[in-house]
């Protein structure tokens, strides 16, 4: 006897970092997610082809070179670099306080830097016009800690915003990807409720979805597992591992969860007051013998331990 179709028992098909995110998506939708999803693992591998050679190698996607902020006289970052290959994925570490958030707003030029250099896709976007940024966060979108859903909207008008924004795909389309965008983000069927009718974690997933519709080349996510519970942050941890390795996206996640890091950093940067005192792999940081790297690592396994 054929095995039954769990898709159609409302089972839900257990899911790792490994599964393909097609494997999420009911039958009826899975023709039109399946293109969208190859297109854009498409794109990003030409964006990441586009970039500029260094030393024969292709270049970094996001770079901070020398980079300087301070608020009046309060000093935020002091000459810190660090950078992202395409497709890989950097967490940005560090205490409350330190510019994680900061250095994320800079990313997409909703603050400039006072000195230095910060490179986008290949190119230095400090002096961008409100035009041109406009553009880099069509290519880099961010997912808030709270989803920052549209609220007086539905969910799945929410998804389909970006989609429908750029006007290139018919309403039905839409509605299809939408469909399954929901469904790869582990909410299926949530189109009709209004985001105040969600959990903080629902709401992260969904804001996932919203970034995805837009077939961004890099997410930045800020804190995607803080207040929601250890298997949400799993499962959160796995989508944006399978969204790496499937869509080639280029990632950025900040965060002050060790596990989490762990599992999903190619690169670490740990900033501790205005500086850069750490960027290489996770490995690598584990070896430092740096005394508040240390004590990071060891304060993580009290809370955390595994
Ligand atoms: N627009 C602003 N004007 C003035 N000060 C600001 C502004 N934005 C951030 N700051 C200050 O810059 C510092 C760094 O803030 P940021 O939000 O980047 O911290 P963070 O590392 O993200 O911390 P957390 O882990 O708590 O989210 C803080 O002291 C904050 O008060
Ligand atoms: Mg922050």
């Amino acid at each position: 006897m054929a095995e039954p179709d769990k898709k159609f028992e409302g089972e839900q098909v257990e899911v790792t970092a490994d599964t393909p995110l097609i494997e999420s998506v009911s039958e009826d939708v899975s023709a039109e997610v399946g293109d969208f999803i190859q297109q854009a693992a498409q794109q990003n591998e030409a964006a990441a082809d586009a970039l500029p050679d260094v030393k024969n190698k292709p270049g970094p996607y996001i770079s901070f070179e020398h980079v300087y902020k301070s608020f009046g006289e309060f000093v935020v970052l002091e000459d810190v670099s660090f950078f992202v290959y395409p497709g890989e994925t950097l967490c940005i570490l560090g205490r409350s306080g330190v510019g994680k958030s900061v250095s994320l707003q800079m990313l997409l030029g909703f603050l400039k830097p006072d000195k230095g250099m910060i490179k986008v896709a290949g190119e230095n976007i400090c002096g961008f016009k409100e035009r041109e940024l406009q553009e880099i966060r069509r290519k880099v979108t961010m997912v808030f800690q709270n989803g920052a859903l549209f609220d007086s909207i539905t969910v799945g008008e929410n998804v389909a915003f970006p989609m429908r924004e750029r006007g290139e795909m018919a309403e039905d389309q839409i509605l299809q990807v939408v469909k399954g965008l929901l469904e790869m983000v582990g909410v299926a069927g949530m189109e009709s409720l209004l985001p105040s009718d969600l959990s903080t974690g629902m709401k992260r997933s969904i804001a996932i979805a919203r970034a995805l519709a837009s077939q961004p080349e890099a997410v930045l996510y800020d804190e995607p597992t803080t207040m929601v519970d250890p298997l949400m942050a799993h499962l959160l941890g796995d989508l944006i591992e399978r969204l790496k390795q499937q869509l080639h996206l280029t990632s950025i996640v900040v965060t002050h969860d060790m596990r989490l890091a762990k599992k999903l950093a190619d690169r670490v940067v740990f900033l501790s007051a205005g500086k850069a005192i750490f960027f290489g792999t996770m490995g690598e940081m584990e070896q430092s013998q740096d005394p508040i790297l240390q004590e990071f690592l060891a304060l993580d396994e009290l809370v955390t331990p595994v």
